[in-house]
């Protein structure tokens, strides 16, 4: 960074604080009343595209609460590629390195890395033999329930059995886990304290849960970046918060709130 020299200020200004290296994918969404049996036409009543993608998702949120953000991804070169282009520009994502494409879009899982090179790990979707670099090369390694179940073989019914799955991950060299579970809030662990600690929400009337995994996800790394001093509690507080608004909205990044929308003393 220092060899860019220059116009410190204001090159500073331009620098996404949070990357995300991830998914954009554009949902194509029909509301019908039941499912098509194989080769059947039926009637839906309403059809919609929705911006979506695990990685898009968390840049949005994060952006929307005032991180300054960049994408990272392929699209293809046509209209819906075109489309999501607009759709980060909307959300004032930089799209310096958002790419046009030919060729299929490229994995599912999301690096979130900001300018001080902390990295939040998010294994989605999760896969068994996950390669083990993963795990020791993130600051912040955080999955949900079902991706710990997948990546440790063990059940997880409560917050204590999340605590159990955390601390073998935490083997695998990680430094910090993150496991959330839904209305439970989440579970978190980390080097420097050891013992598993439930981190528990208010639970709200959830209206629709899609996305609320990445809405955490963009939250915390909003607090990574811009609020480093917070106690890692104190993040997933927030970002907690943060999820349970999502989820008492409907749609993936339409009910992602914006920093206006949010009490102040989140920020
Ligand atoms: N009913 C709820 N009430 C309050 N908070 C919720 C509720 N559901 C989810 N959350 C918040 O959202 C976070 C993520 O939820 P969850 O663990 O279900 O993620 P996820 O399974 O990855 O989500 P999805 O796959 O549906 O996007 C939780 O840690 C919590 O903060
Ligand atoms: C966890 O995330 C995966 C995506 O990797 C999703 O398929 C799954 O439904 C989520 N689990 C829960 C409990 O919501
Ligand atoms: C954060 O902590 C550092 C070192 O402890 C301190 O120098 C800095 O002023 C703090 N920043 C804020 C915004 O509190």
């Amino acid at each position: 960074m220092a060899a860019c020299g220059g116009s410190g200020r204001q090159w500073q200004e331009e620098v996404a604080a949070v990357v995300v290296v991830g998914s954009c994918m554009t949902d194509l969404v029909s509301l019908t009343s039941r499912l098509p049996k194989t080769g059947e036409t039926i009637h839906g009543h309403k059809f919609f595209i929705g911006f979506g993608g695990k990685g898009a998702n968390q840049c949005v949120q994060a952006a929307r609460l005032g991180a300054k953000t960049s994408m990272v991804c392929k699209v293809g070169k046509d209209s819906f590629g075109n489309d999501y282009i607009e759709n980060l520009k909307q959300n004032d994502i930089s799209t310096e390195f958002t790419y046009q494409t030919k060729d299929a879009a490229t994995g599912t899982a999301s690096i979130i890395v900001n300018s001080e090179v902390k990295t939040l790990f998010n294994p989605a979707p999760a896969i068994a033999d996950l390669d083990p670099r993963f795990y020791t090369l993130s600051d912040v390694f955080c999955c949900n329930e079902s991706e710990a179940e997948i990546l440790t073989s063990l059940t997880i019914s409560s917050p204590a059995d999340a605590g159990k799955a955390a601390l073998v991950l935490m083997e695998r060299g990680c430094q910090v886990v993150v496991i959330t579970l839904g209305a439970e809030g989440c579970v978190v662990v980390s080097q420097t304290e050891p013992v598993p600690k439930h981190i528990p929400t208010n639970k709200v009337k959830a209206v629709d849960t899609t996305g609320a995994g990445d809405s955490f996800v963009g939250a915390l790394a909003f607090y990574l970046a811009y609020y480093p001093n917070l106690s890692l509690e104190e993040m997933l507080k927030r970002s907690n918060f943060i999820a349970a608004v999502s989820v008492q909205a409907a749609g993936t990044q339409a009910s992602y709130p914006y920093k206006k929308d949010l009490l102040l003393d989140l920020f």
